[in-house]
């Protein structure tokens, strides 16, 4: 591998929009290692990068990101094996209708959207390129917007679950995660980057494969039949300011990027709509705080 080529590691690179972000960076000669849970899906969709990207650098590190034995596991697997990192994308996500919890007992939106990307982050630190820039992009959601982290209760253990609930609070907590990590970063003097992106609404299978989107009544059976493809946006195109802000030149840490169309669903890339409170300073040491406690990777500590 060349020195000056660059290695981006993509986490649910396997499906829907972390799929379309390897296949745009492979096509721009980034050496792509998929963070995959299933390494039978991951076996094929490198095939299927391989198709359209003849000669790409793609490798399969098998990655549970929900779970913190996998991610260390990863860590050390990656650590063998490469030896510097220019682009950490926290894609992988999940929305499921029921109540689930990884081993610890933490709530499973929760676990894989956000606390995995955490501790996984901190973990990836110490291997980030020195001395140009590099850059962590975290997939965040329109849903971020009406988030709330109940920093009592974040594991839903006493209070009514919510699935959609549960979602929106790991994409405030990834939202405001992205924003104290920059902050942190730049205090410590990195060369690394921090800042988010969302796809707007693309059709992807992540609610089907749960059931979490399966229409219930006929309208929203005709809907997801007829008009769910006119009005959402294919993964390609949903994927574009995720690959924006992992490879766009000029931009900075703390950006917020994702479609500009009507309420955001799709349309051109640009700046887009950050809840206030992913900005406040005290919610982001809190966060920071907690997710130390809740996943015991302790990182740009004391700044
Ligand atoms: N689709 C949308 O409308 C939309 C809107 C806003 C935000 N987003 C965000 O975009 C990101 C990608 O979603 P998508 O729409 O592309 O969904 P998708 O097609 O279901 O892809 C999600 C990817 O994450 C992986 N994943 C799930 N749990 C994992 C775990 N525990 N460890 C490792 N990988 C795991 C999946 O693996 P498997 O294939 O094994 O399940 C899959 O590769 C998510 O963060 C999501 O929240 C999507």
């Amino acid at each position: 591998m060349s020195a000056s080529k660059k290695t981006a590691i993509i986490t649910g690179a396997n499906a829907g929009i972390g799929f379309q972000a390897a296949l745009k960076l492979a096509e721009k000669d980034t050496r792509i290692l998929m963070a995959c849970r299933s390494v039978e899906k991951a076996k094929q969709a490198r095939r299927d990068l391989l198709a359209q990207v003849p000669g790409a650098e793609v490798e399969i590190l098998p990655l549970d990101v929900s779970e913190l034995s996998s991610i260390k596991e990863f860590v050390a697997r990656f650590s063998e094996q490469v030896e510097t990192l220019d682009i950490l994308i926290n894609n992988a996500g999940i929305v499921t209708p029921n109540l689930s919890r990884n081993s610890q007992g933490y709530e499973l939106h929760l676990a894989t959207n956000y606390l995995g990307a955490f501790a996984l982050t901190g973990m990836l630190l110490p291997y980030f390129r020195k001395g140009s820039p590099t850059r962590i992009v975290n997939v965040c959601s329109l849903a971020h917007r009406f988030g709330k982290f109940d920093f009592d209760d974040p594991n839903w253990n006493n209070t009514t679950y919510n699935n959609w609930k549960a979602y929106a609070r790991s994409k405030i907590a990834t939202a405001g995660f992205t924003m104290e990590l920059n902050r942190r970063l730049q205090q410590s003097g990195s060369n690394v980057i921090a800042l988010s992106a969302h796809p707007g609404f693309a059709a992807t299978d992540m609610g089907r494969k749960t059931g979490a989107t399966t229409p219930k009544t006929a309208f929203a059976q005709w809907y997801q039949g007829k008009m769910e493809a006119w009005i959402v946006a294919k993964p390609e195109q949903a994927a574009e300011p995720i690959i924006y802000a992992a490879s766009a030149e000029g931009i900075g840490g703390g950006d917020y990027y994702g479609p500009t169309g009507l309420f955001e669903i799709k349309g051109k890339t640009g700046k887009a709509r950050l809840n206030p409170l992913a900005r406040d300073i005290d919610f982001g040491k809190r966060l920071w705080a907690i997710s130390e406690s809740l996943t015991g990777a302790r990182y740009l500590s004391d700044l």
